[in-house]
């Protein structure tokens, strides 16, 4: 395959985690590139892989033993309602986006690269450029502050909108550059000023944070007992809501004391940790690969308690 693809994060760690092998039928919830579902078939594995962007689907030709292979474009939180309940032994997520979705102009996403700004990973809903022009300004100042963890969301909300008022966004580095020009210039930052309020679009426009918790019901349904998750996660929100799912779901949510008993005995666990915290890469992988820097793997074995109610 000629153009470049996306190199696979924390694949080994994953591969440990997962264990695929003949016999077993591996959930990849977010197909990408193919780097880590090829890896399973390799090994014998069957799988299925899921991924809400249609461009995902010309990485499968790279992929051999079709016949143990399938993809569906679907979102990963639908992985259960496909499958049914303990179908699989195992489920990866590997979060975000792909190096060819940030790496195509024409997709949006990136502020290095001038493009329509859309940022869909997927063909339905409202773009970047929708809600940058339509969201009310507290709703959009909250958008960068919560998604985004930038602290001056208010003053890039208040400037957009002003500005959008005249002339409406439409493009990716007319908005990165505007953003820079409100934040006051570069002043010697390592990163590009525009660099949270882009995080906080894309995860805003393709609801990244509600299809996670909703992806993680979804793959406690899917696996059966003693089948394994595996999640690389690329940034703090998002590793916040692996942690407190799996804590909860393992029985160790914080605040319980061991001194004093739970008033009301909470379900069974439905997990337990395979490892305490995070995997993070090491030099090597980061330095091969620079968009590993921030990649943590948390990964919890399914248990034969019954999946808990929903919401989580
Ligand atoms: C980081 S890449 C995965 C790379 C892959 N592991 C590989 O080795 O090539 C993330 C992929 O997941 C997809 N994705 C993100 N959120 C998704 C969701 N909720 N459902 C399905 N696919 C999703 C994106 O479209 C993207 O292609």
């Amino acid at each position: 395959m000629s153009e470049p693809a996306h190199t696979p994060v924390l694949l080994p760690e994953v591969l440990d985690v997962l264990a695929p092998a003949p016999g077993k039928l591996i959930v990849d919830g977010t197909f990408g590139a193919g780097g880590y579902s090829r890896a399973f078939v390799e090994r014998g594995a069957a799988v299925v892989a899921f991924d809400r962007d249609p461009a995902a689907r010309r990485f499968v030709s790279g992929i051999a033993g079709a016949d143990q292979f399938r993809m569906l474009e679907y979102r990963f939180s639908t992985m259960a309602a496909e499958l049914g309940d303990g179908a699989a032994d195992g489920v990866a997520l590997d979060l975000g986006v792909s190096s060819m979705q940030l790496d195509e102009a024409e997709r949006g996403f990136s502020f290095m690269r001038d493009g329509p700004l859309n940022m869909r990973m997927g063909a339905e809903g409202p773009t970047a450029a929708d809600l940058v022009n339509q969201t009310p300004t507290s709703e959009l100042a909250r958008i960068f502050r919560v998604f985004g963890e930038e602290p001056r969301g208010r003053r890039i909300a208040a400037a957009i909108d002003r500005r959008r008022a005249e002339q409406p966004f439409t493009r990716t580095q007319d908005l990165a550059e505007f953003v820079e020009r409100v934040l006051g210039g570069r002043r010697g930052a390592k990163v590009h000023p525009a660099t949270r309020v882009f995080q906080a679009l894309r995860i805003a426009v393709n609801a990244e944070l509600e299809e996670l918790e909703a992806g993680l019901v979804a793959a406690e349904r899917v696996l059966k007992a003693g089948g394994r998750l595996a999640v690389v996660t690329f940034h703090s929100l998002e590793d916040r809501i692996v942690k407190a799912f799996l804590a909860e779901r393992a029985g160790k949510t914080p605040g319980v004391s061991r001194h004093v008993p739970p008033a009301a005995k909470g379900p069974a666990p439905s997990f337990e940790l395979v490892f305490n915290g995070v995997k993070a890469p090491g030099g090597a992988e980061v330095a091969a690969n620079p968009r590993a820097r921030s990649a943590k793997l948390r990964a919890a074995t399914r248990t034969a308690a019954p999946a808990w109610r929903a919401a989580a």
